[in-house]
Parts: structure tokens; sequence; C-alpha cells
């Protein structure tokens, strides 16, 4: 996990992609009668130097044109599907008695954008890993239409592009791989054979994939202002509720081995700890003691960043998660069920806070709050509490360079999540405090 400390934002002026408009209807086949759906015309498509398979970005162009070397050579999503043919995929497939993971629908949900095959032009192919498509949309009736001199943004989102920025798409899109919505998923079955740990912030892992387009003024003329901090706090709220409707869904299809619970649904540090840690000692470890506590970490985290700025809101997550703690069976369903209904109903109020400087720094100290507060703090929040600093710290509500060293110890500690240790977490968040009483985010 690398710290996106410093942002680069070049400017860049506008021109058309006239050339590029030849090669993309070059590349649309004739519609098939299988599908009604829009068909998947596969990265081969957009990786023209033309269009966007230029070497370095193109000075005149309003988007960079090297989005595709850019992916390839530097984002993780382009070597998605080679990963399973690769040690490490074989060796987790091994351990599940899968002989081909490259083919197994099980990981290409994930690890190739799991493409219905009746939706696939014969370009396509699942060796693109998590190709364009699988972000921006199947193309096949914007592909070229978005080329012409007269495309605009929401023409294309029109014709199936989809539009990602907007904090709650983008958030769903990530969140259906980067989480699971239960036609895809990593549960402990697969962690227990090898596959790492997923954990996911939406502004964070943006930034790291990394980011193949620029925020500049021509950009926010087509597509709007992007702020990190928006995206971050309606981000968690999206990551909040899939989290909590994850739970619910193992909770009503009982699977897992043994009539055992879905363990990837509790916090893994609450079993994979050292008995040294000795947790009984503390007053409050936050659970009941003996059982694991079910993953709650981006709810908690939310109504903790939503003190003072929309109280009402804050205090209704908490009596819930205090019912969801206190309650078993068939109740603490339902109570899942209720927690899940209300982070949906309030994700509009949250997307529609209006986020300034100042809102940033109460955000900012009500998160170092929260860690500073709490009984124990789990390797999971500790995780969005950074992740959480590093969104508010950057772009026009912080200054990202002036806590960058503050943060880079922060990220250090953390580097390790079965050695987690608290005491050093808590010491770099004071002064993180500090700072922010300071002189603000
Ligand atoms: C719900 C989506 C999902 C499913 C299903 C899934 N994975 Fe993954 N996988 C991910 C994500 C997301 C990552 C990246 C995690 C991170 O670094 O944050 C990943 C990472 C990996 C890695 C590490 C890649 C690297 O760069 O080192 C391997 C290997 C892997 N997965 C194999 C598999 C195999 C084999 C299967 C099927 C048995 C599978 N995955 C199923 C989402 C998934
Ligand atoms: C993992 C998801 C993902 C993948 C894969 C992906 N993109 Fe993107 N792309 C984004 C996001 C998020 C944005 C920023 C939001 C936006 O501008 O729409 C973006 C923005 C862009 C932009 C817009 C820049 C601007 O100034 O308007 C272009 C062009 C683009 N991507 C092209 C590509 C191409 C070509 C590929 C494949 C080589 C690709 N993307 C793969 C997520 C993805
Ligand atoms: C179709 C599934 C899918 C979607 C949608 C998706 N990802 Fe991923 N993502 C993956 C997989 C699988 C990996 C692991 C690839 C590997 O390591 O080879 C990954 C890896 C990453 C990584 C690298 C993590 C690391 O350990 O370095 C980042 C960052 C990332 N994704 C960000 C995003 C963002 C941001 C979005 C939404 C704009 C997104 N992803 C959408 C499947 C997806
Ligand atoms: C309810 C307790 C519990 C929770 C919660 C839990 N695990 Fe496990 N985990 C186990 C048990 C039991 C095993 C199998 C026995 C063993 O290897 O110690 C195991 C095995 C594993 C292994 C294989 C270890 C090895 O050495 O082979 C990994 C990796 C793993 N878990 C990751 C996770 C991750 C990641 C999470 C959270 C998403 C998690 N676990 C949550 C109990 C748990």
């Amino acid at each position: 996990m690398v710290f996106p400390a410093i942002r680069i934002r070049t400017h860049l002026q506008t021109v058309t992609l006239f050339l590029c408009a030849i090669v993309a209807a070059f590349f649309i086949s004739a519609k098939s009668a299988q599908s009604d759906e829009p068909k998947f015309q596969g990265v081969g498509s957009c990786s023209s130097s033309n269009c966007h398979g230029a070497q370095s970005p193109r000075k005149g162009s309003r988007i960079l044109q090297n989005e595709y070397v850019t992916w390839t050579k530097h984002d993780k999503h382009a070597a998605a599907w080679r990963v399973l043919t690769e040690a490490g995929g074989r060796s987790i497939g091994r351990n599940l008695g899968i002989d081909h993971p490259e083919k197994a629908p099980e990981c290409l949900s994930c690890h190739a954008g799991g493409v219905d095959p009746a939706r696939a032009d014969p370009k396509y192919t699942v060796e693109d890993g998590v190709g364009c498509e699988s972000c921006h949309g199947a193309s096949e009736q914007w592909l070229s239409a978005h080329t012409a001199l007269e495309a605009t943004f929401s023409n294309n989102v029109s014709l199936g592009l989809s539009d990602l920025t907007d904090a709650k798409d983008r958030a769903s899109l990530c969140l259906s791989c980067h989480l699971g919505d239960g036609s895809r998923e990593v549960p402990h079955r697969l962690y227990g054979a090898g596959h790492p740990r997923i954990s996911f912030e939406l502004d964070t892992f943006s930034a790291l994939m990394p980011a193949h387009w620029q925020v500049d003024k021509d950009y926010t003329d087509r597509k709007g202002d992007y702020q990190p901090a928006h995206f971050w706090l309606v981000g968690l709220a999206v990551q909040a509720r899939e989290a909590v409707l994850r739970i619910g869904r193992y909770r009503s299809t009982p699977h897992a081995a043994h009539g055992l619970p879905e363990f990837s649904t509790f916090n893994c540090f609450s079993c994979h700890h050292s008995l040294e840690s000795r947790e009984f000692e503390r007053s409050n470890y936050g659970g009941k003691p003996g059982e694991p506590r079910l993953n709650l970490s981006t709810v908690e985290l939310l109504s903790a960043a939503l003190r003072g700025l929309n109280n009402d809101l804050a205090a209704a997550l908490d009596l819930r998660l205090k019912d969801i703690a206190e309650s078993e069976g068939e109740i603490l369903t339902d109570n899942i069920t209720k927690l899940a209904a209300d982070l949906a109903d309030q994700t509009p109020a949250i997307q529609q806070l209006k986020i300034d400087r100042k809102v940033c720094g109460k955000l900012a100290a009500n998160l170092v709050g929260s860690a500073d507060k709490a009984a124990k703090i789990y390797y999971e929040q500790a995780e969005q509490v950074a992740m959480g600093l590093s969104a508010l710290f950057s772009g026009p509500c912080g200054e990202a360079n002036s806590y960058g060293q503050q943060m880079g110890r922060l990220y250090k500690i953390l580097q390790a999540p079965s050695g987690f240790d608290e005491a050093p977490f808590r010491k770099s968040i004071k002064e993180i405090a500090v700072s922010v009483t300071k002189n603000g985010p």
C-alpha cells in the first residue's frame, strides 16, 4: 500500500480526436441477434495510438490519450487475468481443487470482469483482465459515437458509457469486485486457500490504480469538479451499505462447513491474532468475550465522521450498531436488514453535504478523534482511518504535502496487518490530531 502523497496535476488544452473516429468505426462489427444488450468490444478496440494508446500524454488533447499504456504498464487491472495463470493464482486454485483458475467462473467473475459470453464480441478476450469496458461499460453503442467532433459526455452516457464521475456509482462499480456483490465473492474459503485480503477506499484506490485521467480545468468543464473528500465520504457510505448487505446475504444463506457462519463477515484480526495480546485484560474490547466481531468498521467510521455534521444520522447509526451488538438470531438478521435500509435511505443526504475546507477540518478531526477514543482499534478500522485521512488531506480541501511525512509514518505502521500494534498507531494519530487542530486539513 502506497500513500498517494503527491498528485500531479498538469493542464492540457482541448483538441478533437478525429483520427480516432476512423479507427473506432472500423472496430465496430455487425450486431448479432444473441443479446439485446450492448456487446463488449475488448481492449484492442481502444488501444490504437491515435485513440488511447499514445506512448505519452498528447499535448493539446482534452484527454491524455495514453490511458492504454498507463493501464498495461502500471495498472494491476491489466494483469488481473494473467495472475490466475501464475504461481499465486495456480496455488490458490490447487488448494481449492480448481485445475484451471484462469477458466473458472469463480475467479473470472472479478479477474476478467465477469463478461457474459452472450455479450462478448469475437474481439473480446478474457485475457484483457479488468479492461476498459469493465469500468467504462460495454462499448458497442458508444465506441464510434464518442470520438465524433460533436460528442459530449452526456451523449456518450446516454449511449451506455458509464458515468464514473458520480461518487456513488463509481463506488458501487469498484466495490462489486473489491468487496463482492453476491454474484462474485471472496469468502473465507478463498482466503484460507491463499487469496490476499481485500480492502478498499474509493479515493485512495482511484489514485493508486494509478489514475489515467487528469482533473484539470478542461475535465471539470466537461465533467464537474472532483473533490477527494466528497468521494471518500460518499464512497464510505456506499461501502458501509454494501458491507452490511454482504453480512445479511451470508446470514440468510448458511453455506460454510460445519454450519459455521461466514468468517469473512467478521474482523479478520478478531481471530487472527496472538493469544499473547491478552484482549481480556482490557476493560472494554468492543465485543462479547470469546466471540468474533462482525466487520462493521465502515459503518462505525461513517457515524464517527458525521458527528457535528449530521448528528441525527450519526445517532441513528450508533443505535443500530448497539442493537446489532446486543441481538442474536433472527432479531440480529432483522437489525442488519434495517441498518442496510437506513444506509441506502441516507446516502442522498450524505451526497448533498457541501464540503469546504472547514467541513474537511471537522471530518479530519472526527476521524482522528474516533481512533483516539476507541477502546480497541482493529486493523480494519485503522486502515480505513488512514485512507480517509489521505483523501481529506488531498485536493482543494487540504495540503497533502504538509501531512506527507506524518501519513508516511501512519502507513508504515499499517504495513503488516497481522503484526499490527495499536500503540504506535495511537501515537501517530495523536500527532496528526495536534496538527489538524492547529493548522486545519
Ligand atoms: C469478488 C472479486 C474476486 C474474486 C471472486 C476473486 N478475486 Fe482474486 N482478487 C480480487 C481483488 C480485488 C484483488 C486485489 C486485492 C488488493 O490488492 O486489494 C485480488 C487479488 C488476487 C491475487 C493477487 C494478485 C497479485 O497481483 O499478486 C490472486 C493470485 C488472486 N486474486 C487469485 C484469485 C483466484 C485464483 C480466484 C478464484 C478462486 C479469485 N482470485 C477470485 C478480487 C477477486
Ligand atoms: C478499474 C476501472 C477502470 C479501468 C479498467 C479503466 N478506466 Fe478509464 N477511468 C476510470 C475512472 C474512475 C475514471 C475517472 C472518471 C471519469 O473521468 O469518468 C476514468 C477516466 C477515463 C478517461 C477520461 C478522462 C477525461 O479527461 O475525461 C478516459 C479517456 C479513460 N478513462 C480511458 C480508459 C481506457 C482507454 C481504458 C483501458 C485501456 C480505461 N480507461 C480503463 C476507471 C477505469
Ligand atoms: C471487474 C472487477 C473489478 C472492478 C470493477 C474494479 N476492480 Fe480494481 N481490481 C480487481 C482485481 C481482480 C484486482 C487485482 C489485480 C491484480 O493484482 O492482478 C484489482 C486491483 C486493484 C488495485 C491494485 C491494488 C493493489 O494491491 O495494488 C487498485 C488500486 C484498484 N483495483 C482500484 C479499483 C478502482 C478505483 C475501481 C473502480 C473505479 C476498481 N478497482 C474496479 C478487480 C476490479
Ligand atoms: C471466526 C474466526 C476467523 C475469522 C473472523 C477469520 N478467520 Fe481466517 N482462519 C480461521 C481458521 C479457523 C482458519 C484455519 C485454521 C488455521 O489455518 O489457523 C483460518 C485460516 C486463514 C488463512 C490461512 C492461514 C494459513 O496459515 O494457512 C488465511 C490467509 C485467513 N484465514 C485469512 C483471513 C482473512 C483475510 C479474514 C478476514 C477477511 C479471516 N481470515 C477471518 C479463522 C478465522
